[in-house]
């Protein structure tokens, strides 16, 4: 089902010194300059300050913190996680539409400081975004034509008619008509215009496409449809996603390496194999547990996530996850677990070398995919 991928272990960090990452990419020759990555984040956090009168004290919620990750190109990295997580936030900082409150944002090496226009406008044409409303995010008073015209008439250099044919030529490859250029929007169904944003985001071949529940909103019937497109799409131009999805069903189906958030703060990290396979933390565990999957067994009582979240204005100490661990023990309240290779992934948990190995939240085999199974199709909707 899946087209085939470079190999899945090309993690998104070096790899560590020890020998626990069997599936690591082999090292390069002492003497080879290793490449930048595409994308490379330091210590990213982001925090937002609210009163909630206007004598009271200010307060500070975490939306990230600390995010170390790096993303080669043709890569695909999902990150996933409950609501609030922090990922659209995440979203937002690598495509450069927010600033973070602290850390580092590399692109091709090279970091970004959002006070240098000159560098910030190279970078924001090689980095796009495709929301989740394609309705929202298209202008409902320009046409097709006209919204694909944008970024070139905007970013490059070329002429009216030169500006044309690529318009009609990305139309084409998305699966729309040339003649509904002159269409609007809204005479367009959910899955067409998340088609246009597709095409809009490709039109100035960027090199990295965030996209943030690009599938969501869509009836499941045009999922898999939209999802291929972004596959073949992305394998054709080289692009790297950084994709974003409640849904591991299609987390699995898109995914080179998975990142799980938990408040702000990144608590797994590896290959698509390790995290949905051979899950380790807890929360991991609980999350692909609560998934519905057909001719899985019944989820076990210490896999399942207990309570609700926790207020992200004020987040538990230690581990944020102590409060509905099933496995959580008196250091788990006090100390924040650092995140550390074990398995071939890192792990943010005091007790991963020591939980349960046994597999009952991990997804079996390829997923049956519960009702939205992205079969490889072609098609307008
Ligand atoms: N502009 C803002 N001001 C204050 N808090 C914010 C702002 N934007 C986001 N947040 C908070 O930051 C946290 C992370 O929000 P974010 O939108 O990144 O979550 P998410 O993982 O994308 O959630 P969802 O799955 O519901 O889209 C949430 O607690 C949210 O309330
Ligand atoms: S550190 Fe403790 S509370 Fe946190 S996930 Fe691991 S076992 Fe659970
Ligand atoms: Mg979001």
């Amino acid at each position: 089902m899946r087209a085939s991928r470079p190999s899945e272990a090309a993690g998104a960090q070096p790899p560590p010194a020890s020998t626990d990452r069997p599936d690591a990419m082999p090292l390069p020759a002492k003497t080879a300059q290793p490449l930048p990555a595409l994308l490379q984040t330091h210590a990213l956090c982001r925090h937002y300050e609210q009163r909630s009168h206007p004598l009271a004290p200010r307060r500070r919620l975490h939306a990230l913190q600390d995010i170390e990750l790096r993303l080669d190109s043709g890569r695909t990295l999902a990150v996933v996680g409950e609501s609030g997580c922090g990922k659209s936030t995440l979203a937002r900082l690598l495509a450069l539409i927010d600033t973070p409150s602290s850390g580092s944002v590399l692109l091709h090496g090279r970091e970004l400081r959002m006070h240098d226009r000159c560098a910030l406008r190279a970078a924001r044409s090689q980095v796009q975004m495709v929301f989740q409303d394609p309705m929202g995010s298209l202008h409902p008073r320009q046409t097709i034509g006209q919204i694909l015209d944008e970024p070139l008439r905007v970013a490059t250099s070329l002429g009216r008619a030169e500006r044309a044919d690529r318009v009609q030529a990305m139309m084409q490859r998305v699966g729309l008509h040339p003649g509904q250029a002159a269409h609007w929007p809204h005479m367009f169904s959910g899955g067409q215009r998340q088609r246009v944003a597709i095409a809009r985001a490709l039109m100035l071949r960027p090199a990295l496409v965030v996209a943030d529940e690009p599938v969501s909103a869509l009836d499941v019937s045009v999922r898999a449809q939209v999802l291929n497109l972004l596959m073949d799409l992305g394998q054709e131009f080289g692009v790297a996603y950084l994709f974003i999805s409640h849904d591991l069903s299609v987390v699995d189906h898109m995914a080179d390496e998975v990142m799980v958030m938990y408040l702000g703060r990144c608590v797994e990290h590896g290959s698509r194999g390790c995290v949905l396979r051979r899950p380790v933390h807890p929360y991991t565990r609980g999350l692909i547990a609560s998934t519905p999957t057909l001719g899985r067994p019944a989820t076990p009582a210490s896999c399942v996530i207990r309570a609700e979240p926790p207020s992200p204005w004020k987040p538990p100490p230690g581990c944020a996850f102590h409060t509905r661990c099933p496995h959580a023990t008196a250091i788990c309240h006090v100390q924040l677990p650092a995140l550390r290779w074990h398995d071939g992934r890192r792990v943010a948990c005091h007790h991963a070398g020591s939980l349960p190995g046994s597999l009952p939240g991990s997804l079996p085999g390829e997923l049956p995919q519960a009702g939205q199974a992205p079969q490889r199709a072609r098609g307008g909707g």
